[in-house]
């Protein structure tokens, strides 16, 4: 196992909240006090409508500006989505596709998520692709088979080039928004059976070198045991992400790894 091939990249995903207005501040004050942390990358996502918004409050600055979803087609009669071509314009460098939230309250699949993924790539965006089991899945002991098969239909067709442009987000469904975080060894194995599907697919070199970030309540207090594991390459925060002095206690916590 090879940490240091790997970039750590500590990323917040704001969901539905924050208005432009709050955007431009939040993201401002990360970056005031992310500043100079260099040890890992530092992602805001932010909602559409805040784009433009925390683009301009992170010019010069260490953020960089995600969006949380992306649609396939490049462009036409499909009201209410955003292209890729449209977020790269805005100023957007990467993009969540494939948040259990949009697996679950809208209708994404496999092959939508897949579809996402290879339109952003083709179109220049980086991608945080988020993918992990449910309740039932870990309870009936079949979380490996489940985001084996998650990580080899989900980027079905994405060639190795492509690969350095995408992060893995493990995100247990049950440790979303809960309090209920994955035990430190739990999202280490996890994050390593995700890493020994991507080397089915592209080989050892590849997958040691692709960063996989954990996501699912955590936090300032327990970034740093989680980050510690060898196969948690950086974290996907929501809840935490949304407090500028939370969110730098667990970009500080990844300078160590
Ligand atoms: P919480 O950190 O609020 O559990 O959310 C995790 C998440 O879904 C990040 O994408």
């Amino acid at each position: 196992m090879k940490k240091e091939l790997r970039r750590a990249v500590i990323a917040g995903n704001w969901k539905m909240n924050m208005t432009p207005s709050e955007a431009s501040a939040a993201v401002e004050k990360t970056a005031e006090l992310t500043a100079g942390k260099d040890g890992c990358d530092v992602i805001l996502c932010v909602p559409f409508i805040d784009i433009p918004a925390a683009v301009e409050a992170a010019k010069g600055t260490n953020v960089k500006i995600g969006a949380q979803n992306v649609h396939f087609e490049e462009k036409g009669a499909y009201t209410g989505e955003i292209s890729a071509k449209m977020l790269l314009e805005a100023g957007v460098e990467y993009v969540i596709i494939g948040h259990s939230e949009r697996r679950q309250y809208f209708g994404e699949t496999d092959t939508t998520v897949n579809l996402r993924t290879k339109a952003a790539l083709a179109a220049g965006l980086k991608v945080i692709l988020c993918l992990g089991e449910v309740k039932d899945e870990r309870v009936n002991g079949i979380t490996n088979e489940i985001v084996s098969m998650q990580t080899k239909l989900d980027l079905l067709g994405v060639s190795a080039e492509d690969m350095k442009n995408v992060i893995i987000a493990y995100e247990p469904v049950w440790a979303i928004g809960t309090g209920l975080t994955a035990t430190p060894e739990q999202a280490d194995e996890t994050c390593g059976v995700i890493r020994a599907a991507l080397a089915e697919i592209y080989g050892k070199e590849l997958a040691e070198a692709t960063t996989i970030q954990y996501g699912g309540s955590m936090n300032n207090a327990n970034a740093a045991e989680l980050l510690a594991k060898v196969n948690v390459d950086g974290g996907l925060i929501g809840g935490a992400s949304l407090v500028p002095e939370k969110f730098d206690e667990i970009v500080t916590a990844a300078q160590a790894d």
